[in-house]
């Protein structure tokens, strides 16, 4: 496929730059008035119209992409779309001032959707996280990363993470799996966490390894969930079965949690709405990549990171959507993006940089994901007519994407 008179051919990354750091998230290469020819899935070349060679040009399959910009797809790595049900009975208790840590307390939460996660099939799973997974595509997302997590016992965790495992093979585009078995104590372990935590680190984790089932362990890493020494005890049993940390951290309280995360070589640290002056220092120059998640922030009004700051203390920042039934209540990557640059104060060109490439090094894929470099897969979209790259998030809560391509061939979900 032969996309032409593309107005701009957004984020032509060097194909060796594998995340973006501090200052280096304000450039976002672009070629403009540009080609891009796809074959067997992958980018195979682009250049500027000016100079396209004349058996190119003369392809049949085309796409004419006047007045439009091409993007590399989203990649969301921090998502909990494998759900039972939505939980839009907590809209009303926050609308009417509870906070998100009182409605977990009062029975809510992610206790909640355990209970209702035990009883629903692996096919329903199946089912409704798929449509959720389409929606999330015809967005623009084109790799994702989901968590388990709402089972909190071993046969649900292992459910969760079997249908992790059917997404995978029926998408088209890149999946990884993480292992969140410590979201939350289940009732029965209230006051008996060392047990769930041998539950995990014994049982769990040995079952997942064997079949192959996660990418990643994460914790929720948090005051009244898992403490530091706990996250330590699992993020050290995980990585003996080569299971490398990306954990909640710093969402509600700056509890220490960051460092622990660096401490045990997580890919990534997540949230950090509670940015202090030593998850600044501890992520200054870190190969650890510091996610933000703002819509969590805006939906359950909690503050917003510190982008800038980590920016300036040259951190890898990336950013996802944090998709999940309790803080976060939508996977669309575009505002998203928006909320990067009208909440955390990014320019759009570090935003956009967060939510491609730097999301796909959360993922470990941004080898073949996250920029438009030859040899990259063809996941992409192209945009509604636009009148500058700005436009994108300026036009918050509104899609621009008019195609969507994944493995080089359009996607009609
Ligand atoms: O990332 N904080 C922990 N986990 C999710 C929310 C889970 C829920 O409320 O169901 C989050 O915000
Ligand atoms: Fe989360």
């Amino acid at each position: 496929m032969l996309i032409t008179n593309i107005k701009a051919l957004v984020g032509v990354h060097p194909k060796e730059k594998l995340f973006l750091r501090g200052s280096e998230l304000n450039q976002l290469p672009i070629l403009e008035n540009a080609w891009l020819l796809l074959e067997n899935g992958l980018i195979k070349d682009f250049g500027l119209m000016s100079k396209i060679p004349s058996q190119i040009s003369n392809l049949k399959s085309q796409i004419s992409a006047e007045d439009r910009f091409v993007f590399p797809s989203w990649c969301d790595s921090h998502t909990h779309i494998v759900f039972a049900a939505p939980r839009e009975e907590e809209f009303a208790l926050k609308i009417a001032g509870k906070t998100y840590e009182e409605i977990a307390a009062a029975g809510g939460g992610i206790l909640n959707s355990a209970n209702k996660l035990q009883k629903t099939t692996e096919d329903e799973l199946f089912e409704s996280a798929s449509s959720r997974l389409k929606d999330m595509i015809k967005q623009g997302t084109g790799a994702v990363e989901i968590k388990s997590g709402y089972g909190l016992t071993v046969e649900s965790e292992l459910k969760m993470l079997r249908v992790i495992e059917r997404l995978k093979a029926k998408f088209p585009i890149p999946i990884k799996a993480s292992l969140l078995a410590a979201h939350a104590y289940p009732t029965e372990f209230k006051n008996n966490h060392q047990a769930y935590i041998n539950l995990i680190i014994n049982e769990l984790i040995p079952k997942v390894a064997a079949e192959n089932l996660a990418d990643y362990v994460d914790v929720f890493c948090e005051k009244g969930f898992f403490s530091n020494e706990e996250t330590a005890q699992i993020l050290s049993a995980a990585a003996t079965y080569g299971l490398k940390p990306k954990i909640h951290a710093n969402q509600l309280s700056s509890s220490g949690a960051v460092q622990t995360g660096i401490a045990h070589q997580a890919i990534s640290v997540d949230h950090l709405e509670e940015t202090d002056e030593e998850v600044l220092e501890a992520l200054s120059n870190s190969d650890t990549i510091a996610t933000l998640l703002p819509s969590c922030s805006f939906y359950i009004n909690i503050p917003f990171a510190n982008a800038k700051d980590l920016i300036n203390n040259n951190a890898i920042v990336a950013l996802a959507s944090d998709y999940n039934p309790g803080s976060t209540p939508s996977g669309n990557m575009n505002f998203v993006v928006s909320l990067g640059c009208i909440k955390l104060k990014m320019t759009p060109e570090q935003s956009i940089n967060a939510a491609t490439l730097n999301g796909a090094a959360a993922m470990e894929m941004s080898n073949e994901m996250g920029s438009i470099a030859i040899g990259k897969k063809a996941n992409l979209f192209i945009t509604h007519p636009m009148t500058s790259l700005a436009y994108l998030p300026y036009s918050f809560g509104q899609s621009q994407i008019e195609t969507v391509i994944l493995n080089g061939e359009i996607y009609h979900g």
